[in-house]
């Protein structure tokens, strides 16, 4: 019948991730009737459950998730749950046997997908098992799905990817960045190469400078532990961001498939300029939140939380100046910046281009303000068009208007979650929306540079924005040095 069929195995079944996302998800893609009566699951974790203790847990995910739960009983009947310990070979050899079982009374055709939904540290040890234990023969497809992070710098992520490269070829490897999972994110290459007046005008010529900008209300939250270790760079900028600056400024591959795509987003992130040393300072801001209100109430300060040092020198937010030297895009500055505990939550592009070579409207003392083309990632989903058009009277004055598209999804209320889509690309082999090797390799070389020189000298002005503002102010004076501001995203 065309649909995907597989045994989708999901390690960490009792986590954040799996109740939050991963069960929702899939329902969503039976309830639209994606998925055909051949799917089994196996959730995994390390704790006892009985399968009915299981079956439960999904059932409360999916109807925290969504109103409509008409088919979570014949839903959730597909779970099964193995309770494994991560480095013991006789809990693979049971998980085979049961997943073998599985197979054959759902008719799998040995389809299997392996999803690492859990702490880092055992991705490596899980895929040398599935290996060694022999989960992975199999007559179908075999893949793996692995979440973030994929390792902590450029050296840790070719150690993990040499380890699961034992047991996946780099074609059955998807490593996920939800942000590819967005519906605007996708979009972005709709816009650039479906529309004959975008592409003449997206380079150097025309285009002064884009900005990148995704902030977040949340704080740490109870990730105080994995944060420390990580800061805003290697959590959003080395993944998200770079991934969107990738799409905004790739070349139109000669074909929509999976390879094309990705080898005109790795030339970009060759093209990355690299940032060393003193250069550091000078092309990105770090940023650490402290205390401040944040949607009428009060939060304390990063140093504050829960799992963080008094004294953490890590990063709440970034702010950076990218160049990309090609031709296309020599000479523009492409500014991203990313944080938590910001006035606002919203992922937002803005194009804008250079200014008309002169000014008609001028007598009025009027600056004309320049064309901007705004991506609006979330959460509203749309794009907006800023023009100049007369303001209706009798003098020529020129006035700001602007263009609106407002995306509202295919079936009129929501777009499809992120992970909805990325399982559902999974589970039908199609890898363009996941982060190939290379450019896991490339934005980790890029990023380590920075790391460096910021683990190596401690911020001294840490905090140094309030919890609910828009950031440290050096991140608006390093745009002002360019003769540039921030364009606000509210
Ligand atoms: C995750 C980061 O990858 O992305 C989180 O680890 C961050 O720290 C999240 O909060 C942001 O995702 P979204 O979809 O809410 O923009």
């Amino acid at each position: 019948n065309g649909k995907p069929t597989a045994l989708i195995m999901i390690f960490g079944a009792t986590g954040d991730l799996a109740n939050r996302k991963l069960f929702p998800s899939l329902y969503k893609l039976f309830e639209k009737d994606k998925l055909s009566e051949q799917f089994a699951v196996i959730g995994i974790a390390r704790r006892p459950l009985t399968n009915d203790e299981f079956q439960n847990n999904v059932r409360k995910s999916i109807q925290s998730a969504s109103k409509d739960d008409n088919r979570v009983d014949e839903f959730a009947s597909h779970f099964y749950y193995h309770s494994l310990d991560v480095t013991d070979s006789d809990s693979y050899v049971s998980l085979k046997k049961l997943a073998g079982e599985l197979d054959e009374h759902y008719q799998l055709d040995g389809n299997r997908i392996f999803y690492l939904a859990m702490a880092p540290e055992f991705f490596g040890t899980i895929a040398l098992h599935l290996k060694e234990d022999g989960l992975t023969d199999v007559n179908g497809f075999k893949r793996l799905v692995i979440e973030k992070p994929f390792g902590h710098d450029l050296e840790s992520a070719k150690e993990l990817n040499n380890q699961i490269r034992t047991a996946f070829s780099e074609d059955e490897i998807y490593r996920i960045d939800h942000y590819l999972g967005k519906e605007m994110v996708q979009n972005i290459e709709v816009i650039r190469f479906a529309n004959a007046i975008f592409e003449p005008l997206w380079n150097n010529r025309f285009i002064s400078n884009i900005q990148v900008t995704s902030s977040e209300i949340l704080g740490v939250e109870e990730r105080g532990r994995y944060y420390e270790k990580s800061g805003a760079l290697r959590d959003m900028v080395q993944n998200h961001m770079l991934q969107m600056v990738a799409l905004l400024a790739m070349e139109p591959p000669i074909r929509l498939n999976t390879e094309e795509i990705r080898s005109e987003k790795v030339k970009v992130l060759r093209a990355l300029r690299p940032m060393e040393g003193d250069e550091v300072e000078q092309y990105f801001v770090r940023g650490q939140y402290g205390s401040g209100t944040v949607s009428g109430e009060d939060v304390p300060a990063y140093r504050n939380e829960v799992m963080v040092s008094e004294e953490s020198n890590t990063e709440t937010y970034v702010a950076g100046k990218l160049m990309i030297d090609n031709f296309r895009w020599a000479g523009v500055p492409i500014y991203i910046r990313t944080g938590k505990r910001m006035e606002t939550k919203s992922t937002k592009i803005v194009i804008q281009f250079k200014d008309i070579p002169m000014n008609l409207y001028y007598r009025t003392e009027q600056t004309l303000n320049p064309n901007l083309l705004v991506i609006h990632i979330q959460p509203e989903e749309g794009i907006t068009l800023h023009l100049n058009a007369k303001k209706a009277g009798q003098s020529m004055e020129a006035t700001p208007v602007k263009l609106n598209f407002a995306n509202k999804g295919i079936d009129g209320i929501n777009t499809p979650e992120a992970y909805e889509k990325l399982l559902f690309d999974c589970m039908r082999g199609d890898a363009t929306n996941f982060t190939h090797w290379d450019e896991v390799a490339l934005s980790w070389g890029f990023v380590d540079k920075i790391s460096e020189v910021w683990e190596n000298s401690k911020a001294k002005n840490f905090p140094n924005y309030a919890s609910g503002s828009v950031g440290p102010k050096e991140a608006d004076e390093l745009l002002e040095r360019d003769g540039f501001f921030w364009w606000p995203v509210t």
